[in-house]
């Protein structure tokens, strides 16, 4: 056995979402062979991949299928990809930037954004949770976090806001910086500039994923926020009531429009059901079943999952403990499909087009 036969035997495995081998992709490391002992690297593009058995079970087969007796090891690594060639001096070392947006309020935008962060970041990614909305922040709630202020730092000369860290996420919201009660007066071009401010002036390190929790609706502030923060790509949160729906198209419209040029990268369907604690295997359908998967089916968009209505995720946000932190075992389930989705919907946009563009309009 060589290295060529190796690589030769690993040219035969197939990256599931980016549709070319495991050696023309350059994922095949390390390869070390001493008699049968076969083992190599595999170089992920998310730490949360979901398809990592199923990659690792294809190699071990497709070596034993030129050297039966092989005793194959597959370890893992990941270096996260990127498409980012634009302004770099915004958020210059977070890779990817996720917006998380709803055409409606209450449709649990800011549950998604959070135990979504809190999902990605279980696999070893590096993690960061930006709560935008500054009528309606909820960081400082969800994480249990009230109260406390950010640190400032010096950077080259310029203050910078550190960001708090929790359950190991980095988070920011304009709730930690200022009054509670003094956000919701904000209005046009004050929310924009307090926007803009908290996009350049917080300091988040290396981040492999940043998720924005994006405010309600598609105004101004929107169009301001897509054309300031290169966005990666959105995820829709919607309900699969009717009127959900509605303003999850507006949602989706806005993102239609050539000015954006934001991918998006898929719905996802919160409330789909209602489970009982003590049944846990019921599921009502209270608002109404699968409208988010039709919606995605009709604008052609990945459906992403269905987060299920239980109490769990509810008592979570209001104890500042995140379901994904606690012990409830199917919801975590579901926020973790969910996850494994948006990060393959991310890792097959960066293969596939070109580098986010965004408007200089700092400044
Ligand atoms: N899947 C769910 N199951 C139970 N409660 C939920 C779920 N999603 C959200 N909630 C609750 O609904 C309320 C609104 O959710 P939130 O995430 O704040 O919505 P938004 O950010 O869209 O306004 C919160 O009290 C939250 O805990
Ligand atoms: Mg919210």
């Amino acid at each position: 056995m060589t290295k060529e036969k190796v690589l030769e035997a690993l040219s035969t495995v197939q990256e599931p979402d980016l549709g070319k081998d495991l050696v023309t992709l350059n994922m095949i490391r390390d390869i070390v062979i001493e008699k049968y002992y076969i083992s190599f690297t595999v170089v992920l593009t998310t730490p949360a991949c979901p398809v990592k058995d199923l990659i690792k079970n294809n190699c071990i087969e497709a070596v034993k299928k030129v050297v039966p007796e092989a005793v194959v090891k597959v370890t893992f690594t990941s270096d996260t990809t990127t498409k980012r060639t634009d302004a770099r001096d915004i958020l210059p070392k977070v890779k990817n930037i996720i917006a998380v947006v709803s055409g409606k309020g209450g449709v649990g935008k800011s549950t998604v954004a959070a135990n979504l962060a809190l999902a990605i970041a279980k696999d070893g990614a590096r993690v960061g949770l930006m709560d935008a909305d500054i009528y309606g922040p909820s960081v400082p709630i969800m994480f249990g976090v009230r109260g406390e202020r950010p640190l400032m730092m010096d950077l080259n000369g310029k203050g910078m806001i550190v960001p708090l860290e929790k359950y190991g996420i980095k988070l920011i919201s304009i709730g930690l910086l200022v009054d509670e009660k003094n956000a919701v007066v904000w209005r046009g071009p004050m929310a924009s500039s307090a926007i803009k401010q908290f996009v350049t002036d917080v300091y988040w390190d290396e981040l492999d994923y940043l998720i924005v929790d994006m405010p309600p609706g598609t105004g101004d502030i929107h169009l301001t926020l897509m054309q300031t923060v290169p966005v990666t790509g959105a995820v829709i949160v919607t309900t699969p009531q009717d009127v959900a729906l509605a303003d999850a198209r507006k949602g989706i419209a806005m993102f239609g429009q050539a000015q954006l040029n934001v991918p998006v990268l898929g719905l996802v369907e919160n409330m789909s059901y209602f489970t009982p604690a003590e049944l846990p295997d019921n599921k009502y359908y209270i608002f109404g079943k699968e409208g988010g998967k039709r919606l995605a089916d009709e604008y052609d968009l990945p459906f992403l999952g269905q987060i299920p209505l239980v109490q769990t995720i509810r008592e979570g946000g209001d104890k500042g403990t995140p379901v994904m932190m606690g012990t409830d075992e199917i919801s975590k389930k579901a926020f973790s499909d969910f996850a494994g989705h948006v990060v393959r919907s991310i890792s097959m946009r960066n293969a596939n087009m070109s580098a986010v563009e965004v408007e200089r309009v700092l400044d």
